[in-house]
């Protein structure tokens, strides 16, 4: 694909796909992190003299103007990041959209209106790429946490106009081809999360790729319940036992090592600060549930992780959320954080649990990269073709 340094945007009207669907909370922005990430794109663009014009979806309003879910609040965050004006255009196509595009200077940067409250957003709507690509003379996409979108202003719009990636979809490319696309060996991965069906591809893909599989959180008590150990009254889905056994089974057959849980800690009830005790998988109370990994599980994962020259890490161990759940996955994410920094790993991370659960434990800045995506992370590991990314192709 063809990036930034393909392009003199100089004079240019230049239509960027950013991902805004930032976290917002009363109306307040709760996590800047995409906004930062973007404004590389946006500066370098509009350094060169290009005429940026930053389109984006924001939430689901399906169709319809809904007041909250305007990018109007965001032109202000933008500028404020850019440390550069950005004038807020109340539609992503049309007279006005197309009038402000015609008025720009070299350098000027605009933010256009949802794209999502047209219905041919979503529908990928020919039309409406049309409408976009009218306002521009280029395209580049930003957004590779919307790529997994074959959406007008994703997919659409890239075939009408000549298309490039920006430098946070070139750093999400780049870092998940060094995980899974080319990696340096062993490739360990660590897979947690509530459920094993909403995993299977993940697994499934990972298990041919990768030389050691970790899996933690709830879905691993899936797992251990089909290999016949008795799980109390830890989250588990019965129904998925005979895909667990596939999965262990195929894993094998692709000389994929699965590391599952050796301990467990385990406790009455799930919540904050409740007694806990640490036993082995064969000794979990009928009374009693697994919340988070023991000990000698992290011991094991750090043994994995001291011979790994790569790690890709989607979901958290435990039920990190309410302590004391998080000590499993905290103490891991220190130990990936250190061998990073000292050891040459390279540590991919990524999905929206698994970043907070770094961010929990003080270390999302010391892994090599962690992926601003939450659903495209996922299909990337998956294996799946993300359209938004195959349109630039
Ligand atoms: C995300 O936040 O993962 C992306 O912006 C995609 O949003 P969507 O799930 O509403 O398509």
């Amino acid at each position: 694909f063809r990036t930034l340094d393909n392009l003199d945007p100089r004079g240019k009207r230049v239509l960027l796909r950013a991902d805004l669907n930032v976290p917002v909370k009363d109306g307040r922005i709760t996590d800047r992190t995409r906004i930062e990430r973007l404004t590389p794109t946006i500066r370098e663009l509009a350094e060169k003299g290009g005429r940026v014009i930053v389109c984006s979806h924001f939430d689901r309003p399906k169709g319809k103007r809904v007041p909250e879910m305007s990018l109007r609040p965001m032109a202000e965050a933008l500028s404020e990041a850019l440390g550069r004006p950005v004038s807020f255009v109340d539609d992503c196509i049309g007279p006005e959209a197309e009038a402000a595009a015609a008025a720009m200077r070299d350098g000027d940067v605009i933010l256009l209106e949802n794209t999502r409250y047209h219905a041919g957003e979503e529908k990928n709507d020919p039309e409406l790429a049309k409408g976009l690509a009218k306002l521009a003379d280029a395209y580049v996409n930003d957004a590779f946490s919307a790529a997994h979108r074959a959406h007008a202003s994703t997919e659409g719009v890239a075939k009408l106009l000549p298309a490039y990636a920006g430098r946070l979809m070139q750093a999400e490319l780049e870092a998940l081809d060094a995980a899974l696309g080319n990696p340096s060996r062993p490739v360990v991965a660590i897979v947690g999360g509530a459920k094993v069906s909403t995993k299977l591809d993940l697994l499934g893909n990972l298990s041919s790729r990768v030389d050691v599989l970790v899996i933690g959180g709830a879905m691993a008590n899936t797992f251990l319940a089909a290999q016949g150990h008795s799980v109390g009254k830890s989250l588990q889905e019965a129904e998925m036992h005979d895909t667990a056994r596939q999965i262990l089974e195929e894993a094998k057959g692709n000389n994929c090592e699965i590391l599952l849980p050796i301990d467990l800690v385990v406790a009455a009830a799930f919540a904050a600060n409740v007694p806990t005790r640490t036993v082995g998988i064969d000794a979990v109370p009928a009374d009693m549930m697994a919340l988070d990994v023991g000990p000698d599980t992290v011991a094991a994962i750090e043994g994995r992780l001291r011979q790994a020259s790569t790690l890709v890490w989607n979901g958290p161990l435990g039920a990190f959320e309410t302590p004391p759940f998080d000590t499993a996955t905290v103490a891991v994410a220190q130990s990936v954080a250190a061998l990073t920094q000292s050891a040459g790993l390279k540590s991919i991370a990524g999905g929206g649990d698994t970043v907070s659960a770094l961010k929990h434990a003080g270390v999302a800045d010391r892994m090599t990269y962690v992926s601003a995506a939450g659903g495209a992370f996922l299909e990337w590991l998956e294996g799946k073709t993300l359209p938004g990314v195959a349109a630039l192709e």
